[in-house]
């Protein structure tokens, strides 16, 4: 992000969004739960509806148009999403779900058979369970060890520990978030990739919350595996991809095994297909897919980095906003290291009767532990409070969390 970056201007892309004609008890809607999933504008939806109207039929396997027509959406969208990562190749883009069953198809394949005893596989404290459970299990089936690399007292990656680290055993793995869903840290994760390499180690990057707020570069980031997730990017749910450097794809055996992934199967024995189809076992998710290079679109139009300046300003404003409101303790970094989410808990008020009371007044912000319970273990809470935000966020959404908020206050006084 330069300085010169354009600023976008939230409440003409608000118009995209078909969500905020509506009111909720009266009030306005103030949708704050964008890191949970975002909201999709018309031209993704409208897109995606004369997709199915004009070009819907199965991929891979029909030699009419229709089926021709389907098959360049499909792969369109691969191409889409390879150029807003900048992989090499779009070979190396393969559809999934969504950012957890990408992150489980590296835990089962490329883990299950290259990880052992005597090998090290490290995880943050910070790490969304997607990326902390596959691999947690995956250690325990192999007979690896499993280490957990803490935060400071800010919310950001405490790397002191990584040298006494390194001689417990060969660093084989290292899966690290670039944002996380909880504090909204942007992890600077240069340093532990660089340690993960001169180790000989992978790295396996959770971009879930990055890709829909930042420029994700993965031959910038220097990792070895990348997910993300469609319905966090203004795109639909049901799709996802996972990047991976083609040399450790080929090497990796199948996760799903079925239709579409094989090259020979007879009684015997079969072979697989190339990439990506390896690992795209059974229809694709097809309109999804095409909803997501769609959302890419829309994204690169707004401009990535004045997504990312905007947040910024939100979540400096939510951050001075929440510090006039008593007994109000925010988590995580400064604003200007993290990304527009904002965790908080509301002194003597539990989070879900906070946020119960903000859905009253046309407020939405998510409670609970956010898939991160080892990160909540060490602030010392069950659960939080979070507000996150969005390219159509507006301060005015803001305004009316904090007089939720002090609503909230006033009935458990
Ligand atoms: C940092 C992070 N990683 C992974 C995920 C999992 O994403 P999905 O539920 O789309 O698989 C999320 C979802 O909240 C997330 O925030």
């Amino acid at each position: 992000m330069t300085p010169a970056t354009k600023a976008l201007d939230a409440r003409k892309l608000r118009a995209d969004f078909a969500i905020f004609e509506q009111t909720f008890a009266g009030k306005p809607l103030a949708y704050l739960d964008s890191a949970n999933t975002s909201q999709k504008p018309r031209q993704v939806l409208d897109a995606m509806t004369e997709f199915y109207e004009t070009s819907y039929a199965n991929v891979h396997r029909a030699v009419y148009e229709l089926g021709e027509r389907a098959t360049a959406g499909l792969e369109g969208a691969r191409e889409k999403v390879a150029r807003f990562l900048n992989a090499p190749s779009a070979r190396e883009i393969v559809f999934v779900r969504n950012a957890t069953e990408a992150l489980n198809l590296v835990a089962y394949s490329w883990g299950l058979s290259n990880l052992g005893a005597g090998d090290l596989v490290v995880v943050t404290e910070l790490e969304h369970h997607s990326n902390f459970v596959p691999w947690q299990f995956a250690a325990k089936q192999t007979g690896a060890s499993f280490r957990m690399l803490p935060l400071d007292d800010q919310g950001e990656l405490d790397l002191s520990g990584l040298d006494e680290l390194a001689r417990e055993g060969n660093v084989k793995l290292v899966a690290v978030n670039l944002v996380s869903n909880s504090l909204g840290t942007i992890n600077d994760i240069a340093p532990l990739v660089r340690w993960a390499h001169e180790h000989g180690g992978v790295v396996v990057c959770d971009a879930a919350q990055a890709a829909p707020h930042t420029r994700v570069d993965v031959q910038a980031l220097d990792v070895d595996f990348l997910a993300i997730s469609g319905h966090k990017m203004c795109g639909p749910s049901g799709i996802g991809a996972l990047w991976g450097r083609s040399e450790l794809l080929h090497a990796m055996p199948p996760f799903l095994m079925g239709g579409h992934m094989i090259h020979a199967v007879t009684y015997e024995k079969t072979t697989f297909g190339e990439l990506p189809a390896k690992f795209e076992a059974g229809t694709s998710p097809i309109a999804e897919a095409y909803g997501l290079g769609c959302a890419v679109d829309y994204l690169e139009g707004v401009g990535l980095d004045a997504i990312e300046r905007h947040e910024h300003e939100l979540a400096a404003y939510a951050l001075e906003r929440l510090a006039d409101v008593p007994g109000v303790q925010v988590y995580g970094p400064p604003a200007d290291r993290r990304a527009g989410i904002v965790s908080f808990n509301v002194e003597g008020v539990h989070p879900h009767d906070v946020a119960q009371i903000l859905g009253g007044e046309g407020v939405c912000i998510r409670a609970g532990h956010h898939c991160c319970q080892p990160l909540m273990a060490k602030l010392g809470v069950a659960a939080t409070n979070r507000a996150s935000f969005y390219l159509y966020t507006v301060r005015e959404e803001i305004d009316q969390l904090v007089d939720g908020l002090h609503k909230a206050r006033s009935i458990f006084a």
